[in-house]
């Protein structure tokens, strides 16, 4: 499906694009992969790491808050994946208008230049903290997110759908908790703080995101938010599975910081399905009769919340020391 396609992805230098634009290049033949996002010298290093292929991909300098340039970028794009955002909880906060131009109003501008283009599908990435969101960057995603369903709204006979993909976060992405205690116990550390004892997560890798995201594209009809089923963990047990004897003392929880992260509320459960592997949270509002939930699943009961703290799949610490091994924590 991706084979002899043209795909952007805005903020293709982060973490996330370059693991899709790997991912993609082994399992696919497209015609071109876009990278656009700001910075030069990322785009360097990944243009040198990505040498083999560099007859596919091609690096755009852009700002999502630039919707001229945007459009120029998608000019014979077919497909959209929009991972481009501003997501560190306490910048956000702390420059809460930078994180509304670059979330919400970028979020706007590549629906405008998708819609004003030939691009087919578009896929935005989400995240477990625009749900009940508790700080800037949720409460800018969950707009984003919003934009995102509404789009499908202003399609008209043009043949284009908007979907989400939703994950919490990444194991071993920049600032989370792993390299957190990775870091302390390489400098010799015994202790490992744990903000609150009760506090679970769910585990993804990149990896799966990428296929989700990638399912998104092929079978996405327009307003969909695509959550993968995946294990959950204890905080305490990730401490138990990288060091068996640390102590851990409880610190308390930082602010903006969740207990659990939240995928699907009680409130979706009206119009959420459950698959094999995944969930779909279909638009509460329908605009016009292009979507149409994938019946092959089945709908959830009302008042199904799907949390990392109520989850049926749970990691053992042995799981998870296994799973530790997949984790790159020196890059
Ligand atoms: N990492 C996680 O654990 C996680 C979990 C759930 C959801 N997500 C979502 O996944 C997406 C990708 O995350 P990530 O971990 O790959 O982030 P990342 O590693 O921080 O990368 C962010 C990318 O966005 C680009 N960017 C930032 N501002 C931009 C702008 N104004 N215009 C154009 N490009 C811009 C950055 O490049 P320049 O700075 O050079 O522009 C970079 O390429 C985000 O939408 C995030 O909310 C991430």
């Amino acid at each position: 499906m991706l084979n002899n396609k043209t795909i952007l992805i805005t903020g293709g230098t982060g973490s996330f694009g370059k693991c899709f634009t790997k991912y993609v290049l082994k399992h696919y033949e497209p015609k071109k992969i876009i990278i656009y996002s700001r910075d030069e010298f990322k785009q360097f290093i990944m243009a040198n790491e990505f040498k083999e292929y560099e007859s596919r991909l091609r690096f755009f300098i852009g700002d999502v808050r630039d919707k001229e340039r945007m459009k120029r970028a998608l000019e014979g794009v077919d497909y959209v994946v929009h991972a481009a955002a501003l997501k560190q909880v306490p910048a956000c906060e702390y420059n809460p208008n930078e994180a509304i131009k670059t979330n919400i109003h970028g979020a706007q501008n590549v629906i405008d230049a998708a819609l004003d283009s030939n691009v087919k599908k578009v896929v935005a990435l989400s995240t477990d903290k625009a749900v009940n969101p508790v700080n800037l960057y949720g409460g800018t995603k969950l707009v984003s997110d919003k934009l995102f369903v509404a789009a499908n709204a202003y399609t008209g006979t043009k043949d284009i759908n908007f979907s989400i993909v939703r994950y919490g976060n990444v194991a071993g992405s920049r600032g989370s908790v792993i390299p957190f205690f990775h870091n302390i116990l390489k400098n010799g550390g015994t202790e490992l703080p744990i903000t609150d004892y009760r506090m679970t997560r769910f585990w993804i890798s990149l990896t799966q995101g990428v296929e989700l995201v990638i399912k998104a594209l092929e079978e996405a009809t327009g307003g969909e938010t695509f959550i993968s089923k995946i294990p959950s963990f204890k905080i305490t047990d990730l401490a138990k599975a990288m060091l068996p004897d640390c102590t851990m003392p409880e610190v308390g929880i930082r602010p903006g910081e969740k207990l659990h992260e939240i995928m699907i509320t009680t409130e979706d459960s009206l119009t959420t399905y459950e698959y094999d592997k995944h969930f779909i949270v279909y638009p509460q509002m329908v605009w016009n009769n292009k979507q149409q939930p994938d019946l092959s699943g089945k709908k959830v009961k009302e008042g199904f919340s799907y949390s990392s703290d109520n989850n049926a799949q749970w990691l053992s610490v042995e799981e998870i020391r296994e799973l530790l091994k997949t984790v790159d924590l020196e890059k």
